[in-house]
């Protein structure tokens, strides 16, 4: 079903805006037909894949996509292959009407909603499993995870055919997984990795913050702090093993369970034991049943 009008014509040099009507598109085949149309009028496409719970680090993203002359689509999937039977993805926060009013905010031109039987039809038998990056760490700890995000991107980039796709250096491990594969399997888009966004006091923005306590969240912050020092005592010559140890024990005094913590090649993600040029320092910790991730530049 599309809402709001299909424009005629864009001025040369517009971009989608908050005073023009978003598209909403829960087949393909309005997909297809909105996607063509705003194609022939932006010249580009761009994407934005999420899973719905919007929040800054989101919006940001579509102000990337809209940013850079195209009209952006974004698409809210909570996509079940990647999760584990044992997380619950009833449990993954929805809020579609405050998403789509955040969408249309930003100058969003479409939003794709699909159904798990318009993305995963009975009879289908292809999915996709990047090795490179996505082995180690996420992929350690949610076996299975990245073969679903592998999946669910390539068919929606098949999609959209967008020209290219925004996704957050916050799930850093997850950009460079969809990166590999999209030179693995020479996809025609550009993936542009935006920084992550963060609270005043550092957390990196999640839709699953909103599960911390009062007195995790006060706690929260302690991560990215941890973070930061250990580069800082990296970058001053303190052997690596001590700054991640000193790291770990900083975190776990304060009630963290770290699962990982560690600095590595920034495309591959295999460790590495002094900071060099796009190293990257990333960790996962659990406070109370919130599991945090996040990541630093260490070169
Ligand atoms: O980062 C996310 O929200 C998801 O992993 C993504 C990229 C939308 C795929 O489902």
């Amino acid at each position: 079903m599309l809402i709001g009008p299909v424009r005629n014509r864009l001025p040369e040099t517009a971009v989608w805006t908050k005073f023009r009507r978003m598209l909403i598109a829960r087949t393909l085949s309005d997909l297809r037909q909105s996607c063509a149309r705003l194609r022939l009028q932006a010249g580009a496409l761009a994407l934005v894949p999420t899973m719905g719970a919007l929040h800054e680090g989101h919006r940001t993203l579509v102000r990337a996509g809209v940013a850079s002359g195209a009209a952006t689509v974004a698409s809210i999937f909570v996509n079940p292959l990647q999760f584990a039977p044992t997380e619950d993805l009833s449990r993954y926060p929805r809020d579609e009407a405050g998403d789509l009013a955040a969408l249309e905010a930003e100058g969003c031109a479409l939003v794709w909603l699909p159904d798990v039987a318009t993305m995963y039809p009975p009879g289908e038998a292809t999915t996709i499993v990047v090795g490179g990056p996505s082995e180690r760490w996420e992929g350690d700890a949610r076996p299975g995870h990245f073969r679903g995000v592998a999946t669910v991107c390539a068919k929606l980039f098949g999609q959209v055919r967008p020209d290219r796709a925004f996704f957050g250096e916050k799930d850093w491990q997850q950009l460079q997984v969809v990166q590999r594969m999209v030179a693995d399997l020479l996809l025609p888009l550009t993936i542009v990795g935006v920084p992550t966004v963060r609270e005043a006091d550092g957390l990196a923005m999640s839709s699953r913050n909103r599960f911390l306590s009062v007195t995790e969240r006060a706690t929260a912050p302690a991560l990215i702090a941890a973070l930061r020092t250990a580069v800082e005592r990296m970058s001053s010559g303190m052997p690596v093993p001590g700054c991640l140890d000193e790291a770990r024990l900083s975190l776990e005094q304060k009630g963290f369970d770290v699962g990982y913590l560690a600095l590595v090649e920034g495309a591959t993600l295999v460790p590495i034991d002094r900071p060099q040029l796009g190293a990257r320092l990333i960790t996962a910790a659990k406070l109370g049943s919130v599991r945090l991730l996040d990541n630093i530049a260490a070169g």
